[in-house]
């Protein structure tokens, strides 16, 4: 038998999956850590403690399964994108990795744009400077901590980091690349001119490949720490987003998902740069060679449910803990005890900033029209909704591009709730289903992404029709779209009515 191993390194944990060729999944294991909020908006990680879980997660998985290593036919990464590794000559960490939802670069995302000029950075890079991207942490931390970037030598994202540790080589691939606004993203490579501008030295990146291609092997020391086989080829892999596309079968145009994850993303295909003038969604290289991806990222989707849950509904952890059951099953079935509404109760979901479509890192969460009558319950359903509300927001735009057709399928951690799933496509108004073959999207993709890489399968669209499989669809309920309708049109409004406000208090 032959197998393919897919690694996710999210930001509440890193999955490692082992799947056959069909798909279907073998065993998994995963492995949690901390994510640190030195400042209100900043949020950093170790680099560590994901080497920690992905190489023992790797050994559960291969000491779980009892398949032979040499059956592990390749490794395929994927993993949060956009965030900061620096590394020194003897290729250590410098300092905690600045991750995907940090804030702190307003002023250096200026800087970049002032720098490159804001109509050339985006004719290069497809983007225009955000504060989540790589560059402007770059700079902010040559502009603060000089010592450190003195000593750097490298420059990784997180997933690159665990190819490095596995294999020994500094390497990326286009999709992970496309969020560091130092790409040229319609050439696929790296940009001297941005790179020029920025005064970043090219040769502390990586090199950048197509995400299948096989970029490096296991070495004998992660070998013998991982219990695979020394020799075993490493894939370029993907950023969670692309790879999450290969593994709900998100590969042509007019194919679109959402995640909700701990941030949320709406993602669709595109066989040609399509770019939002104003910046609101994102245009990335896609995984599948040749084409590229429109996504919007919400910061703070799973995350604001993670939030709630951690504050205010400890005896349902313990209860959870006891029986032995997923907390988020209770505060499902918790949630659904309130109405439609949650009782005129809404929840902004902008505990990080936000970046689609709203681009503004002084943002924060609110619940409004809160009363006396309010229970953590109704609150536990605003939550929802507001995850609900601004993944609608961001179709939306991608709607007014041409990029989306009617349906939707649905993956991350959220995709297991239906009741969520179905709020979801009453507030789409569409279909959305889930994949039927492995909820772990992005790990399957980077699973697949190794099938293509290693010869498995003829091309990443043939390897999604071989695979992927969807669960029949939640559909939508007239009456009850309807009825979010009402509360969606007041959502769109709270933002800019508060939005004086957020910076006056970001500025206190
Ligand atoms: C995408 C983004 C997030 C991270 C975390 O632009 O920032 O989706 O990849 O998963």
């Amino acid at each position: 038998m032959k197998y393919l191993m897919g690694l996710d390194i999210g930001t509440s944990g890193t999955k490692t999956v082992l799947f056959d060729l069909s798909g279907r999944e073998i065993v998994s294991a995963s492995e949690e850590y901390p994510l640190y909020q030195p400042e209100n908006g900043w949020a950093e990680q170790n680099p560590q403690d994901w080497w920690q879980a992905a190489s023992s997660t790797m050994r559960a998985v291969m000491q779980k399964s009892g398949v032979a290593p040499e059956d592990v036919k390749g490794i395929g990464l994927s993993g949060q994108m956009h965030g900061l590794v620096m590394l020194d000559d003897a290729g250590e960490v410098l300092r905690r990795s600045i991750i995907w939802c940090d804030g702190r670069t307003t002023k250096e995302c200026h800087e970049v744009t002032e720098r490159v000029g804001a109509k050339r950075l985006i004719e290069i890079t497809a983007n225009p400077a955000l504060t989540g991207f790589t560059a402007g942490k770059i700079l902010w931390v040559r502009n603060n901590e000089p010592e450190v970037y003195r000593k750097c030598r490298h420059i990784l994202l997180p997933k690159d980091y665990i190819r490095y540790k596995l294999t020994g080589t500094y390497a990326t691939e286009v999709s992970d690349a496309s969020g560091m606004n130092l790409l040229d993203v319609p050439n696929r490579c790296w940009s001297q001119e941005v790179l020029d501008k920025l005064d970043i030295d090219g040769g502390l990146l990586a090199d950048v490949y197509e995400s299948p291609k096989i970029t490096a092997h296991i070495s004998k020391e992660a070998a013998a720490l991982t219990g695979l086989a020394a020799g075993t080829p490493v894939a370029g892999g993907a950023g969670d987003n692309a790879a999450a596309a290969v593994g709900t079968g998100v590969v042509q145009q007019g194919r679109a998902f959402t995640t909700l994850g701990t941030s949320g993303v709406v993602f669709a295909h595109a066989d040609n740069v399509t770019i939002d003038e104003g910046g609101r969604v994102h245009t990335f290289c896609h995984a599948a060679p040749g084409c590229y991806t429109v996504m919007s990222c919400t910061l703070a989707a799973g995350l604001s449910l993670k939030w709630l849950k951690d504050q205010f509904f400890n005896a349902e952890l313990q209860t959870a803990g006891g029986l032995e059951i997923d907390v988020y099953d209770i505060l499902n079935q918790e949630a659904a005890r309130s109405p439609i509404g949650a009782n005129r109760l809404i929840y902004l979901p902008y505990l990080m900033g936000e970046r689609s479509p709203l681009l503004d890192e002084h943002a924060r969460g609110a619940f409004i029209g809160l009363s006396a009558i309010h229970t953590r319950v109704d609150m536990l359903r605003a939550v929802m909704e507001g995850v609900a509300y601004s993944q609608r927001q961001c179709l939306d735009v991608l709607n007014g591009m041409g990029v989306v057709a009617g349906d939707m399928v649905a993956c991350g951690g959220g995709a297991r709730s239906l009741f969520w799933l179905q709020m979801l496509a009453d507030v789409y108004g569409c279909p959305v289903s889930t994949i039927a073959s492995s909820q772990e999207s992005a790990a399957l993709g980077g699973a697949l992404l190794a099938g293509v890489g290693t010869g498995e399968y003829a091309s990443v669209q043939q390897a999604c029709q071989k695979v992927i499989k969807t669960n029949a669809p939640a559909l939508p309920c007239r009456q009850d779209k309807a009825r979010y309708e009402q509360f969606y049109d007041i959502f769109l409004k709270l933002y800019p009515a508060l939005k004086a406000q957020y910076h006056a208090l970001a500025a206190l």
